[in-house]
């Protein structure tokens, strides 16, 4: 079946209406399209989770901290509806820059603490933005349920907290970071790359990776960690690391000798384009299933 594509509040709104009196849940999954498998994999989970399910495609201008990100950020709206309608997609909310802020934004939502390090330091405004146009959408929505990827996961910390510190009442969903056969975690930005940064670009995983394998091999200090885990990225003159740092699993915070749980996250350059990824990790110990290798 087709998804249904509404592009004001006031039709969603009417929608909705229908479908909560029916008794049906809702799910959300906000996205700024060029939809691929990693959206696919929120979209799945909440066809499975509930009873209707609305994505919401909008390049948010109001978290694009470069006007040049915002401009040729990719807009395959037909192709992303198709994509939809293939995964039982009810309903696509694709709202144009003026229905979504018809006036100057007054009232933003700003998420202290775990906003501040990672991107937050890189890219100022950019989780403002990010946690009111999710306000918004939530509250135009209204869902049971609400979608995020492990791929963005201080994004999703952001979120969780402002529901949390906020009341607002919906359950946030967190679903892994699908990555392609390489490791490269799937981004819609992966298309800016060229097929020499294309091959380039798994190494930002690797070096994730050889960090958390340092870490459940019971490695504690961050220095050496980091130190390990940027030998990778070196290696490459086109790769530009903006951040490459060991934060705790909730507050995202830089951590001291690692005692529990932690992820390591970072950001790089490959020319023109910005990648980031992240991967939880359990010291030492505390993962029996690592702990096990020989
Ligand atoms: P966007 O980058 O389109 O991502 C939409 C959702 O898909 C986010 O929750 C993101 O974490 C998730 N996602 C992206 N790549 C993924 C992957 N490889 N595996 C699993 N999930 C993945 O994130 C945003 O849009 C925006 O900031 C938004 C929340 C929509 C607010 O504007």
């Amino acid at each position: 079946m087709t998804a249904q594509v509404i592009p004001t509040i006031q039709e969603l709104r009417g929608a909705l209406a229908s479908i909560r009196s029916a008794g049906r849940t809702i799910g959300l999954v906000p996205t700024m399209g060029a939809l691929h498998a990693g959206h696919g994999r929120l979209i799945e989970t909440a066809r499975r989770e509930t009873g209707c399910v609305v994505v919401s495609i909008f390049v948010n201008p109001i978290q694009f901290d470069r006007s040049d990100d915002y401009e040729r950020y990719p807009r395959p709206l037909s192709i992303d509806v198709e994509f939809c309608s293939a995964r039982g997609v009810d309903f696509v909310f694709a709202p144009s820059a003026k229905e979504m802020y018809p006036d100057t934004e007054r009232a933003f939502v700003e998420v202290a603490g775990v906003s501040e390090h990672l991107c937050g330091q890189f890219r100022p405004g950019h989780f403002r933005g990010v946690a009111t146009v999710v306000l918004k959408l939530l509250n135009i929505v209204q869902p049971d349920r609400a979608y995020f990827g492990e791929k963005d996961a201080q994004q999703l910390a952001v979120i969780r907290r402002m529901v949390s510190d906020l009341n607002v009442p919906v359950a946030i969903v967190e679903v892994p970071t699908v990555r392609d056969a390489d490791g490269l975690a799937l981004s819609s930005r992966n298309q800016h790359l060229s097929p020499e940064e294309r091959r380039i670009a798994p190494m930002l995983s690797l070096a994730l990776k050889t960090a958390r394998d340092l870490i459940s091999g019971g490695e504690t200090r961050p220095a050496a960690i980091k130190r390990e885990a940027l030998r990778i990225l070196e290696e490459y003159s086109e790769v530009r690391v903006e951040y490459l740092e060991i934060v705790g699993a909730e507050d995202m915070q830089p951590t001291g000798e690692i005692t529990g749980p932690v992820r390591v996250a970072g950001a790089i350059w490959i020319g023109k384009t910005r990648l980031i990824d992240n991967v939880l990790c359990a010291p030492g110990g505390a993962h029996p299933t690592q702990t096990a290798r020989g």
